[in-house]
């Protein structure tokens, strides 16, 4: 079967919409085609700041989403990057093959480095990308579903499999994006231009695990677009636009069935329904997410047993890439 790979980073308590509509809630019907990796990466959280004993419950209530939203760490394999050293292995080999230029270029690094100054940002920043790359090449990974903004990253991780191969022989899958269109770029409720970011955060931003009742008044006071016609329209209406594609995504009706059946009415119905379908989700989410955490060992021997299932492939990969770059074996 073909391999994917996927993550998402621990740097809050709680997933976003966003988070959930543009990838974990596609991970899970994948599950049934691939075998599937799906790791909450810490590595890649400390790139930012942050507050250990924070980053230690946030990387257990990120394993808990994945787990709560339906992936099955039986079928698939469901681990903390940290866990398996090999991911910062790989990176290295990989940063040497990277140009300065080419990671100067990567576009989310500009964003969050203008935000944190370039003072206050590490080189982790700027060389997380690569990570990410060793994150999906160690693991051979065919495909890796992402919202759009990893659209670049994974250009990248494409460049550096093709480069690698063709300087040291065949070694690395060239893995592709997975980006389900309709859901690649939740947007904000606030701001419809913007994407759903935990960096926005604020009113327009749903967070899985906010009381629900806060979560329904985000929705009822959305900003919606000039008119009151109820129509499919990301240019024109992207905040309408965006509430029809989150109602779309949670109820599973397709949106041109929505827009017929809005015919008529009003903005107010449809931010009705759209609150009534995200509580219809998010209320037994929660309660699943709550029950997971109440036994601490039990998610932590989930993850465990990920990573040894992690390890058994990523060690071989790395081993070999070491060997084709010319290291004398030494274990
Ligand atoms: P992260 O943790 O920022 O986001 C996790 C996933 O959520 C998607 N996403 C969105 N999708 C639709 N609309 C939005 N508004 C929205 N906001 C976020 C992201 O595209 C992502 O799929 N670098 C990655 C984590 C990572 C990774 C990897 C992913 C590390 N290694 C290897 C794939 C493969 C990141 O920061 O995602």
């Amino acid at each position: 079967r073909p391999r994917l790979f996927s993550g998402i980073q621990p740097t809050n308590d709680s997933l976003h919409l966003g988070n959930y509509l543009g990838a974990l809630a596609n991970w899970v019907p994948l599950q049934a085609e691939y075998d599937a990796i799906y790791s909450v990466v810490d590595l890649h959280a400390i790139t930012l700041p942050q507050e250990p004993a924070v980053l230690r419950h946030r990387t257990r209530v990120t394993a808990a989403q994945f787990l709560a939203a339906g992936i099955d760490p039986v079928r698939s394999i469901v681990f903390c990057q940290s866990h398996v050293p090999e991911h910062a292995e790989l990176a290295w080999v990989l940063s040497c093959i990277t140009g300065f230029g080419e990671a100067s270029r990567m576009t989310q690094f500009k964003d969050k480095a203008s935000r944190e100054g370039t003072d206050g940002s590490g080189v982790g920043l700027f060389t997380y990308p690569i990570l990410q790359a060793a994150d999906i090449l160690l693991y051979d990974a065919d495909a890796v579903p992402v919202g759009e903004d990893q659209r670049q990253h994974l250009e990248l991780s494409r460049d550096l499999a093709q480069r690698f191969n063709h300087r040291f022989g065949e070694t690395f899958v060239v893995p592709r994006p997975h980006i389900v269109k309709e859901t690649a770029k939740i947007a904000d409720l606030q701001n419809p231009e913007k994407k759903m970011s935990k960096s926005l955060g604020g009113s327009g931003c749903l967070d899985l695990l906010d009381d629900p009742k806060a979560s329904a008044k985000k929705i009822r006071s959305a900003v919606t677009d000039a008119g009151r016609e109820i129509a499919f329209d990301p240019e024109n209406k992207p905040g309408v636009s965006n509430l029809l594609t989150i109602l779309s995504a949670l109820s599973g009706t397709d949106v041109p069935t929505l827009v017929s059946k809005f015919e008529g009415a009003g903005y107010g119905d449809l931010k009705k329904e759209v609150a009534e379908a995200y509580l219809g989700f998010v209320e037994p989410f929660q309660a699943r997410v709550e029950e997971l955490m109440t036994d601490e060992q039990a998610l932590d021997d989930i993850l465990a047993d990920g990573a040894r299932r992690a390890r058994a492939l990523a060690a071989p990969k790395l081993a070999e890439a070491y060997d084709k770059v010319g290291f004398l074996r030494g274990r």
